[in-house]
């Protein structure tokens, strides 16, 4: 692969074994076309490189023009760790307070521009405090690098903080004891974007019945933020073939993110 003329000039090259492994990432992640102009080379530079630490996470050269929203992430930071301690403390569904080993709260930039709001902790998470580290995370991870972002630099949370026994899904009381958490935490970030995963994120956030088939790749408002839907990772593991939906999906978020593929 040649990297040495046009737009990567300057920028190291990745080994074969760096390609490859983006390669395979890429199509785990359900990714099945590579703009012609960048190729996968420049996309494992682009990766490997990172030479600016973003507040968001589209790098200065490739956001949008226009002046960037003010944000502290420092104020949001503090904001954020009184509802953490309160979550942390919260008993309000009983079965789950008692089965629990904690609550996962959420992970991330708190000046993030874009949150991915899950459904609810599995047996990972519940272990680790973290969301989305188990398999459905990992996938999750590969998903947003796809995209040409950085985990770090995203927030990700979900509806539940608390892991419903056995992985059933939340019930509809759950999430109305959970709702004054995330939304609080969606308040206090507030993001520019937000991509529900899944049907309980979808339904919850947006307060709708619809089916997930019928929410995805459409674009809705939560307070000042903008919303799309997609598929949850976990239901990607079960249904490889839903991955073109979700990368079709990332494709319009990316396209109003403003961030080049
Ligand atoms: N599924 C979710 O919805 N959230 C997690 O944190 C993990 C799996």
């Amino acid at each position: 692969m040649d990297d040495t003329k046009g737009k990567n000039r300057g920028q190291p090259t990745p080994s074969r074994r760096a390609v490859r492994q983006k390669l395979e990432s890429l199509v785990d992640a359900g990714v099945l076309d590579l703009p012609r102009r960048s190729g996968v080379a420049s996309v494992v530079a682009a990766q490997t490189t990172r030479p600016e630490k973003s507040v968001g996470m589209v790098p200065a050269n490739q956001r949008p023009a226009g002046p960037l929203p003010a944000v502290d992430p420092a104020e949001k930071l503090r904001l954020l760790e009184p509802l953490r301690a309160e979550v942390a403390g919260c008993r309000r569904c009983e079965e789950l307070a008692c089965a629990r080993t904690q609550t996962v709260f959420g992970t991330g930039s708190p000046g993030a521009r874009i949150c991915f709001l899950g459904e609810a902790p599995g047996a990972d998470e519940d272990a680790s405090g973290i969301p989305f580290v188990g398999r459905a995370g990992q996938l999750l991870t590969k998903i947003i690098e796809a995209c040409r972002l950085r985990r770090e630099d995203v927030y990700i949370l979900n509806v539940l903080k608390c892991r419903p026994p056995g992985n059933r899904p939340p019930t509809a009381d759950e999430v109305a004891n959970c709702r004054g958490f995330f939304e609080r935490q969606l308040e206090i970030i507030g993001p520019e974007f937000i991509c529900c995963l899944g049907t309980t994120a979808a339904q919850a956030l947006l307060r709708s019945e619809e089916p997930i088939g019928r929410l995805r790749g459409r674009w809705f408002e939560h307070g000042d933020s903008q919303v799309i839907c997609t598929y949850h990772p976990s239901y990607l593991l079960r249904n490889p073939a839903a991955k073109r939906h979700v990368w079709d999906d990332m494709k319009i978020l990316m396209a109003r993110m403003g961030v080049e593929l």
